[in-house]
């Protein structure tokens, strides 16, 4: 289970508690982790899908330390309002500016095309559960799609990759990470979280134009394969569920999927386009994987030096899907 030194880390706190483990400061316990202290701390690997789904395999011991720990640290507290709209601002195109006129010509009608056809699926991939909560296909629909027409083209690709079946059935059930938030809250639990709003938003910001087009146009098309059934997606959320109850850390983490984005290196690709897909490939790897890692480093260490006597639990995505 220790992961290879040579596979790549896609998630970023498992790369500084992989770290850790090899330095024999934390032991291995599923996605467990703990840090040697008095009292203990923990780095726990949460996972972005319905809580209900993956709860009742979350081992005891996992759920004891998030108990007995005074202080719970996230990736961003999602249940802050303010990073809620930090967020959606972040997304947001210039005053001014819409994506009709910032998009080719042919994207903007295909994404059109795309977000018709999401529409009038979306009743038939809901599940009763749903229906049964009140949760109606034009309030999802507009929930998550809402707006897009002011968002920029980097955030309308990452939209257009998550409306699937799979995730839309998932909606209306916290995820792991908000349910331990909420947890925590109502456990009256110290909270922090560990980045800032724009930390995670402003290096997806900075990809260029040609390839923030390229990314869309590609996302598009696999989406365009779909609906035409000459595509399946090879990884789902239901393997990375399955892999997450097993406690199989290396599937979760190693798995392209379990990035925060697509992975656009396709063997197909004409040679100039997968040099572009490399590019965007080594740009996110730099700015989400690498640099995140050493700021988030650092900040546990500081955190946990400058309260000795705190026990802290630090929940981090181990997979989004
Ligand atoms: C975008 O970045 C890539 C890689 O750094 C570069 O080759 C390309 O010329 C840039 N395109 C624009 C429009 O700036
Ligand atoms: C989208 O990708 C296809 C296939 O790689 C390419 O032929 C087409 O020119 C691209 N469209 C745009 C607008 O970039
Ligand atoms: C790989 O790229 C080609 C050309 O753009 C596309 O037709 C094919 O569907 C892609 N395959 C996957 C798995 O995305």
């Amino acid at each position: 289970m220790v992961p290879g030194a040579q596979r790549t880390f896609h998630s970023s706190w498992m790369f500084l508690a992989a770290l850790l483990l090899l330095r024999g400061w934390i032991e291995l316990n599923s996605f467990l982790w703990t840090i040697k202290r008095d009292p203990p701390s923990y780095f726990f690997g949460t996972i972005h899908v319905p809580y209900t789904r993956v709860w009742d395999f979350v081992p005891d011991n996992s759920k004891e330390a998030f108990q007995q720990s005074g202080v719970v640290y996230f990736e961003l507290d999602l249940t802050n309002p303010y990073t809620i709209s930090a967020l959606a601002r972040c997304q947001m195109l210039p005053p001014g500016e819409n994506l009709q006129d910032v998009l080719p010509r042919d994207i903007y009608c295909r994404l059109k095309r795309h977000l018709e056809y999401v529409k009038l699926m979306m009743p038939s991939w809901m599940t009763a559960d749903q229906r049964g909560k009140g949760l109606y296909a034009d309030y999802l629909f507009n929930a998550i799609v809402g707006n897009w027409e002011r968002k920029r083209p980097i955030w309308i690709m990452l939209m257009v990759n998550s409306l699937t079946e799979v995730v839309v059935k998932s909606r209306g059930v916290p995820v792991l990470d908000l349910y331990l938030a909420q947890e925590a809250e109502r456990l009256r639990k110290q909270t922090g979280a560990m980045e800032k709003v724009e930390e995670q938003c402003h290096p997806l910001n900075g990809l260029n134009f040609s390839q923030v087009i390229f990314a869309l146009n590609q996302t598009l098309l696999q989406q365009e394969s779909l609906r035409a059934g000459r595509l399946q997606i090879p990884y789902t959320t239901e393997d990375l569920i399955k892999h997450y109850n097993c406690g199989d850390l290396s599937s979760v983490i190693f798995s392209h999927d379990s990035s925060q984005v697509p992975n656009f290196i396709n063997a197909t690709l004409p040679p100039q386009e997968r040099v572009t897909a490399q590019e965007i490939d080594s740009y996110f790897r730099q700015e989400l994987l690498y640099k995140r890692n050493e700021r988030m480093g650092k900040r546990v260490k500081a955190l946990l030096e400058e309260f000795p006597d705190k026990g802290f639990f630090f929940a981090f995505g181990a997979g989004e899907s």
